[in-house]
Protein backbone atom coordinates (compact mmCIF):
# COMPACT_ATOMS: atom_id res chain seq x y z
CA UNK A 1 0.00 0.00 0.00
CA UNK A 2 1.54 2.99 -0.65
CA UNK A 3 2.10 5.57 1.64
CA UNK A 4 -0.55 9.04 1.86
CA UNK A 5 0.80 12.35 1.79
CA UNK A 6 0.58 13.87 4.62
CA UNK A 7 -2.17 17.70 4.65
CA UNK A 8 -2.82 20.17 6.74
CA UNK A 9 -6.43 18.65 7.35
CA UNK A 10 -7.32 17.88 10.73
CA UNK A 11 -9.62 15.25 12.21
CA UNK A 12 -11.57 16.09 15.10
CA UNK A 13 -11.62 14.03 18.20
CA UNK A 14 -13.86 14.90 20.38
CA UNK A 15 -14.01 14.62 24.62
CA UNK A 16 -16.50 11.97 23.98
CA UNK A 17 -14.67 9.92 21.50
CA UNK A 18 -13.07 6.73 22.74
CA UNK A 19 -10.62 4.82 20.02
CA UNK A 20 -9.50 1.07 20.94
CA UNK A 21 -7.61 -1.19 19.02
CA UNK A 22 -5.83 -4.65 19.96
CA UNK A 23 -2.28 -5.55 18.80
CA UNK A 24 -0.73 -8.91 18.82
CA UNK A 25 2.93 -8.29 19.92
CA UNK A 26 4.06 -7.39 16.89
CA UNK A 27 1.94 -4.44 16.62
CA UNK A 28 -1.07 -6.26 13.90
CA UNK A 29 -4.33 -4.77 14.25
CA UNK A 30 -6.26 -7.58 16.05
CA UNK A 31 -9.60 -5.72 16.51
CA UNK A 32 -10.54 -1.73 16.45
CA UNK A 33 -13.90 -0.06 17.04
CA UNK A 34 -15.63 1.89 14.78
CA UNK A 35 -14.54 5.04 15.57
CA UNK A 36 -10.66 3.93 14.91
CA UNK A 37 -11.99 2.89 10.99
CA UNK A 38 -13.98 6.13 11.06
CA UNK A 39 -11.14 8.34 12.09
CA UNK A 40 -8.66 6.58 10.01
CA UNK A 41 -10.61 6.27 7.00
CA UNK A 42 -9.81 2.38 6.50
CA UNK A 43 -11.79 -0.02 5.96
CA UNK A 44 -12.05 -3.09 8.53
CA UNK A 45 -11.00 -5.25 5.88
CA UNK A 46 -7.69 -2.70 4.52
CA UNK A 47 -6.95 -2.95 8.83
CA UNK A 48 -7.49 -6.43 9.90
CA UNK A 49 -3.62 -7.72 10.87
CA UNK A 50 -2.64 -4.67 9.59
CA UNK A 51 0.83 -3.12 11.06
CA UNK A 52 -0.52 -0.31 13.50
CA UNK A 53 2.07 1.51 11.79
CA UNK A 54 0.24 2.16 8.46
CA UNK A 55 -1.24 5.05 10.89
CA UNK A 56 2.08 6.23 11.51
CA UNK A 57 2.69 10.08 10.72
CA UNK A 58 6.08 11.41 9.64
CA UNK A 59 6.19 14.25 12.55
CA UNK A 60 6.14 11.30 15.15
CA UNK A 61 9.50 11.26 16.85
CA UNK A 62 10.45 7.82 16.70
CA UNK A 63 11.66 8.37 20.43
CA UNK A 64 8.34 8.06 21.45
CA UNK A 65 7.65 4.36 19.49
CA UNK A 66 11.27 3.32 21.03
CA UNK A 67 9.52 3.56 24.71
CA UNK A 68 6.58 2.18 23.87
CA UNK A 69 7.65 -0.85 22.86
CA UNK A 70 10.64 -1.31 25.70
CA UNK A 71 7.93 -0.51 28.30
CA UNK A 72 5.20 -3.00 26.98
CA UNK A 73 8.14 -5.31 26.71
CA UNK A 74 8.71 -5.08 30.11
CA UNK A 75 4.83 -5.49 30.79
CA UNK A 76 4.34 -1.67 31.78
CA UNK A 77 1.49 0.50 30.58
CA UNK A 78 2.36 3.94 28.22
CA UNK A 79 0.28 7.27 28.17
CA UNK A 80 1.52 9.12 25.12
CA UNK A 81 0.52 11.58 22.62
CA UNK A 82 0.41 10.26 19.48
CA UNK A 83 -0.26 12.08 15.80
CA UNK A 84 -1.86 9.79 13.12
CA UNK A 85 -2.34 9.58 9.61
CA UNK A 86 -5.42 8.98 7.95
CA UNK A 87 -5.73 7.02 4.58
CA UNK A 88 -6.50 10.34 2.74
CA UNK A 89 -3.41 12.17 4.62
CA UNK A 90 -5.01 14.08 6.98
CA UNK A 91 -4.20 13.69 10.45
CA UNK A 92 -5.63 13.76 13.97
CA UNK A 93 -4.13 13.59 17.90
CA UNK A 94 -4.66 11.60 20.55
CA UNK A 95 -3.81 10.92 24.08
CA UNK A 96 -3.56 7.11 23.80
CA UNK A 97 -3.26 4.76 27.02
CA UNK A 98 -1.68 1.53 25.81
CA UNK A 99 -1.26 -1.49 28.36
CA UNK A 100 -0.39 -5.12 27.91
CA UNK A 101 -3.20 -7.69 28.86
CA UNK A 102 -2.59 -10.98 29.92
CA UNK A 103 -3.84 -14.29 30.04
CA UNK A 104 -4.46 -16.50 33.32
CA UNK A 105 -1.25 -18.48 33.14
CA UNK A 106 0.30 -15.16 32.95
CA UNK A 107 1.37 -15.52 28.77
CA UNK A 108 0.57 -12.28 26.60
CA UNK A 109 -2.79 -11.91 25.20
CA UNK A 110 -2.54 -8.86 23.52
CA UNK A 111 -1.55 -4.93 23.67
CA UNK A 112 -4.77 -2.60 24.41
CA UNK A 113 -4.74 1.26 22.86
CA UNK A 114 -7.48 3.02 24.81
CA UNK A 115 -7.37 6.61 22.76
CA UNK A 116 -9.12 9.86 23.71
CA UNK A 117 -8.59 13.77 22.69
CA UNK A 118 -5.42 15.73 23.33
CA UNK A 119 -6.63 18.82 25.83
CA UNK A 120 -5.91 21.74 24.01
CA UNK A 121 -3.34 22.98 26.62
CA UNK A 122 -1.23 19.37 25.75
CA UNK A 123 -1.70 20.40 22.46
CA UNK A 124 0.08 23.38 23.03
CA UNK A 125 3.59 21.34 24.75
CA UNK A 126 3.54 18.69 22.97
CA UNK A 127 3.35 20.16 19.04
CA UNK A 128 6.70 21.87 19.81
CA UNK A 129 8.30 19.27 21.79
CA UNK A 130 8.08 16.39 18.94
CA UNK A 131 9.43 19.06 16.83
CA UNK A 132 12.21 19.39 18.59
CA UNK A 133 13.02 15.46 19.19
CA UNK A 134 12.32 15.31 15.34
CA UNK A 135 14.59 17.89 14.38
CA UNK A 136 17.58 16.18 17.08
CA UNK A 137 16.39 12.73 15.33
CA UNK A 138 17.63 13.66 12.68
CA UNK A 139 20.38 15.52 12.97
CA UNK A 140 22.44 13.63 15.70
CA UNK A 141 20.09 9.87 16.03
CA UNK A 142 16.96 8.64 18.35
CA UNK A 143 19.62 7.86 21.28
CA UNK A 144 20.44 12.32 21.06
CA UNK A 145 16.60 12.97 21.25
CA UNK A 146 15.87 9.89 23.99
CA UNK A 147 18.32 11.75 25.78
CA UNK A 148 16.35 14.91 25.70
CA UNK A 149 13.55 13.73 26.36
CA UNK A 150 14.65 11.65 29.50
CA UNK A 151 16.26 15.63 30.78
CA UNK A 152 13.09 16.78 30.02
CA UNK A 153 11.08 14.23 32.56
CA UNK A 154 13.65 15.29 34.67
CA UNK A 155 13.56 12.16 37.19
CA UNK A 156 9.69 11.80 36.94
CA UNK A 157 7.59 9.19 35.86
CA UNK A 158 6.66 9.17 31.91
CA UNK A 159 3.45 8.65 32.08
CA UNK A 160 2.74 10.92 35.65
CA UNK A 161 4.24 13.97 32.88
CA UNK A 162 2.08 12.95 30.25
CA UNK A 163 -0.94 12.77 32.63
CA UNK A 164 0.33 16.55 33.51
CA UNK A 165 0.56 17.82 30.50
CA UNK A 166 -2.92 16.54 29.59
CA UNK A 167 -4.46 17.72 32.39
CA UNK A 168 -3.31 21.31 33.12
C1 LIG B 1 -1.85 -1.43 20.93
C2 LIG B 1 -0.97 -0.57 20.06
C3 LIG B 1 -1.51 0.53 19.44
C4 LIG B 1 -0.73 1.35 18.62
N1 LIG B 1 -1.32 2.43 18.03
C5 LIG B 1 -0.59 3.20 17.20
C6 LIG B 1 -1.19 4.31 16.54
O1 LIG B 1 -2.36 4.63 16.74
N2 LIG B 1 -0.41 5.04 15.70
C7 LIG B 1 0.91 4.74 15.47
O2 LIG B 1 1.56 5.43 14.68
N3 LIG B 1 1.50 3.70 16.11
C8 LIG B 1 0.79 2.94 16.96
N4 LIG B 1 1.40 1.88 17.60
C9 LIG B 1 2.86 1.71 17.44
C10 LIG B 1 3.22 0.96 16.18
O3 LIG B 1 3.22 -0.43 16.46
C11 LIG B 1 4.62 1.37 15.65
O4 LIG B 1 5.61 1.14 16.62
C12 LIG B 1 4.68 2.86 15.24
O5 LIG B 1 3.66 3.18 14.34
C13 LIG B 1 6.03 3.23 14.61
O6 LIG B 1 6.23 2.49 13.48
P1 LIG B 1 7.66 1.93 13.13
O7 LIG B 1 8.10 1.19 14.38
O8 LIG B 1 7.45 1.04 11.96
O9 LIG B 1 8.49 3.13 12.84
C14 LIG B 1 0.64 1.05 18.42
C15 LIG B 1 1.19 -0.08 19.06
C16 LIG B 1 0.41 -0.87 19.88
C17 LIG B 1 1.02 -2.05 20.57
Amino acid sequence: MTRPTPTDNEREVTPVDIVVSKADEEGNIEYANPIFYKLSGYSKKELTFAPHSILRHPDMPKVVFKYLWDELKKGNEVNAFVKNLTKDGAFYWVYAYVRPAFNADGTLRNYISTRKFMSKNARKTIEPLYKELLALEKSAGVEASEQALFKLLDGKAFNDVMDSIQNN
